[in-house]
């Protein structure tokens, strides 16, 4: 495994994170995500993302983590670095969704519960609400830094024109935002125009999530929507209607490309956004162990030549393809 060290932190990540969102719910097969965590963890991968209302059902991928990690991890908490948020729907009423003080802080002791920690090395505000000021989310986070319920803290989705006052109030109280986690992949770096900048202008690390845009860049749906995958499950958030046969040829066009770099699809894609030196670590799911080694060769090869680098463009910057 390759560690990076964090913005400005004290804090290394690993490359690549492992992600709880999808596959290690209450619907999921739990020998196969203890296979997968134990997996990581044993390679390397000591940072575990996690969120609220990961599952289906909400809450059972944090209450499957906690008997994951008190069956076969137990000992090792010290060594490992795990995060939740809070800001999406999770419970009935008004105060189950939106990014209040209210929210954040019952949040945090549901997951602190649900694991079975004291503590989680990271909270997150998960979005911005639209409603919520900063100044109440980023109290809340800091909150819970004072109360030992988080280490640091991190924001996930924010934008531009709100990530600057964040920093301003978390540095101003001495809880500098440690991580800000945004969505990037081949087919989507939006967040590299600006998000990335003020970013590591702030000293603040950045964690990609989505870096295989959920599946749509592995290959795996050059043959139609193969049963068991993302897009074919009810409870998957990737839809049919996002694979377009266009989408589907130029992955294929892409893959000719990985396949001249000796890499499988999945891993050149992962590879891609590792490019930007900015970024700290990504996020990755999968869904089987064999998914989990083939994402880890990604670090055997890292570099593109400037020609590569030309030839994915031509093919993931077409607007009427792509988001
Ligand atoms: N902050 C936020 O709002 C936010 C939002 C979304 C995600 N996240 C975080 O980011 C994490 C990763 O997101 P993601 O799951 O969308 O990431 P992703 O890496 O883009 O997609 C993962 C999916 O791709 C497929 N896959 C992975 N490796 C493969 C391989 N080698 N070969 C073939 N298929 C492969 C699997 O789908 P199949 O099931 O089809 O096998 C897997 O479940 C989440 O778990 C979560 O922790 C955060």
């Amino acid at each position: 495994m390759i560690y990076s060290y964090c913005g400005n932190s004290g804090i290394q990540l690993p490359k690549l994170s492992l992600g709880l969102w999808h596959n290690f719910g209450s619907v999921d097969d739990f020998s196969v995500a203890t296979q997968m965590v134990v997996r990581a963890f044993d390679k390397g991968i000591c940072h575990f993302d996690l969120a609220n209302n990961y599952g289906p059902e909400p809450g059972s991928a944090e209450s499957n983590f906690g008997r994951i990690l008190k069956n076969d991890l137990a000992s090792h908490r010290d060594e490992m670095f795990i995060s939740s948020k809070a800001g999406h729907d999770m419970w009935p009423g008004v105060y189950g969704d939106g990014s209040s003080r209210k929210n954040i802080i019952a949040s945090c002791d549901q997951s602190l519960k649900r694991m079975g920690l004291d503590y989680v090395d990271v909270f997150y505000s998960h979005r911005y609400d639209g409603v919520t000021p900063v100044e109440e989310t980023m109290e809340a986070l800091i909150q819970l830094v004072r109360q030992g319920k988080a280490l640091y803290v991190g924001i996930s989705k924010y934008p531009p024109h709100l990530q600057q006052k964040c920093y301003d109030i978390l540095r101003e109280a001495h809880v500098p935002c440690l991580l800000s986690q945004y969505r990037c992949s081949m087919i989507d770096p939006t967040a590299q125009r600006e998000n990335f900048q003020i970013a590591a202008d702030n000293g603040s690390g950045i964690i990609c999530f989505s870096p295989l845009a959920q599946g749509l860049l592995t290959g795996k749906y050059d043959n139609g929507i193969p049963e068991g995958s993302r897009a074919y499950r009810s409870t998957g958030f990737l839809q049919t209607s996002q694979v377009t046969p266009e989408r589907v040829e130029a992955v294929k066009q892409l893959a000719v490309i990985a396949k001249e770099r000796g890499q499988s699809m999945a891993q050149m894609a992962l590879a891609w956004v590792l490019n930007d030196k900015r970024v700290t670590s990504l996020i990755i799911g999968t869904s089987s162990v064999v998914q989990l080694d083939d994402n880890l060769k990604t670090l055997e090869n890292l570099d593109f030549s400037a020609e590569e680098l030309k030839r994915i463009d031509a093919i993931v910057n077409d607007p009427t393809i792509w988001f």
